[in-house]
């Protein structure tokens, strides 16, 4: 973990030089979850204003995202958000080539709000809208600052996705292998509320990945052995909920051991961050050969230098967006948008009212790629 990450506040802001000779500004939108963000971007991918409004503290005092609380708070904050972006490029709203907004994967709830606002907002300035696939963004983010041609392969590890895809343009994807269950930043965050890091001084205000990720680097991953899921599975499909399983039930040994009561902070706490994490390191990296990684999780610097251990192996290029791009961004939005403004689609603002709009990413290959059962060698996991 940098200390970047540590300090980044839970309100941030950025002003960028606007660039001379671009043309086409873009305001994106980002509220499928639990970050209201919105950001001004030209079509070169240069940032001129950026604000992010992120809810993160409140939904670890709750133990997880209450969707209502979640869509409260988007209420209270996107105006203001969308218009610190907007003052803070010095673009006016006038000035806008379109207006782009995550419409799917996401919660509902979140996900109305910034549509509803998005559609006022055209409405009013008469700007054409750009429906933005939250997994298309986080998988084309690594464009934003690296010079990468399709197609490219993509890991994208999030706290609601773990996919490997091929990319083969801004909207063209082959999907290899997903989670089977749950993602690699929910399993993580759900460890650590079963560790109760929230109470650890040192993880309060953190993510439950970034509170693992800080803790292991006191800790010794040999501590405790887990099973590493899915050995014998020769697909590019992920697990984690077995697991979550295996850690719960050595906390519930430990607590035993040490004569504590459920949820409190136990003394091994740094190892058992460490031995979870390299096991998620070791299963994302095995089952990854060429990646571009994005998602919440891949600001994970253990996780990064797993995977670079395939990369290296293979003669193959890592690329990795800041972890400041790897989380939920207004930015990010704007990753499907470099490339010229002809696609634009003036699309229906609805969104049904399920609880999450799920959105798979491009064409289903996973069945295929199962049928191929492709043997990988052995990469000794030595992390460092
Ligand atoms: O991409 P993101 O902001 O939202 C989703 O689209 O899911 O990812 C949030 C997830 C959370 O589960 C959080 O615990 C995880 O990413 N995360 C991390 C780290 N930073 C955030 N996981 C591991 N290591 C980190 N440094
Ligand atoms: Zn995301």
């Amino acid at each position: 973990m940098d200390v970047f990450q540590l300090i980044l506040p839970i309100c941030g802001c950025v002003r960028r030089q606007s660039r001379a000779g671009a043309s086409s500004l873009v305001l994106g939108i980002e509220t499928s979850c639990d970050d209201t963000g919105a950001a001004v971007l030209d079509l070169n991918g240069n940032i001129l204003g950026e604000s992010l409004h992120s809810q993160k503290e409140v939904h670890l005092k709750t133990g997880g995202i209450i969707p209502t609380v979640a869509q409260q708070l988007h209420r209270e904050h996107i105006e203001r958000v969308v218009n610190e972006a907007l003052a803070l490029s010095g673009v006016s709203p006038q000035q806008l080539s379109a207006v782009a907004t995550t419409v799917k994967p996401g919660l509902a709830l979140s996900l109305g709000i910034g549509l509803e606002f998005s559609r006022r907002f055209v409405t009013q300035h008469r700007k054409p809208f750009i429906p933005i696939h939250h997994m298309e963004a986080h998988a084309l983010t690594a464009r934003m600052t690296e010079q990468v041609e399709f197609p490219f392969l993509v890991l994208l590890i999030s706290g609601g996705h773990a996919l490997l895809a091929v990319a083969r343009g801004v909207d063209d994807f082959l999907l290899l292998g997903q989670s089977l269950d749950e993602a690699p930043g929910d399993a993580m965050d759900k460890v650590a509320r079963r560790l109760s890091l929230t109470k650890h001084p040192l993880c309060s205000p953190l993510s439950g990945g970034q509170a693992l990720e800080l803790l292991a680097q006191s800790g010794d991953r040999t501590s405790f052995s887990f099973t590493t899921p899915m050995g014998q599975s020769l697909d590019c499909n992920f697990s984690f909920a077995g697991l979550r399983n295996q850690v719960s039930l050595v906390i519930e040994k430990k607590e035993e051991e040490e004569g504590v009561a459920p949820g409190s902070l136990l003394s091994c706490v740094n190892d058992l961050a460490a031995s979870v994490q390299h096991t998620v390191a070791c299963h994302l990296a095995k089952r990854t050969h060429r990646a571009v990684v994005s998602g919440g999780v891949a600001s994970n610097q253990y996780i990064r230098k797993a995977l670079s251990l395939i990369t290296e192996r293979e003669g193959l290029r890592l690329l990795c967006p800041p972890p400041k791009l790897c989380t939920d961004n207004g930015i990010m939005i704007q990753s499907v948008c470099i490339n010229p403004l002809t696609d634009i689609v003036l699309s229906l603002l609805h969104v049904d009212p399920v609880l999450f709009l799920r959105a798979p990413l491009g064409s289903d290959l996973t069945a295929e790629v199962r049928a191929a059962a492709i043997k990988v060698p052995p990469v000794k996991m030595r992390i460092t």
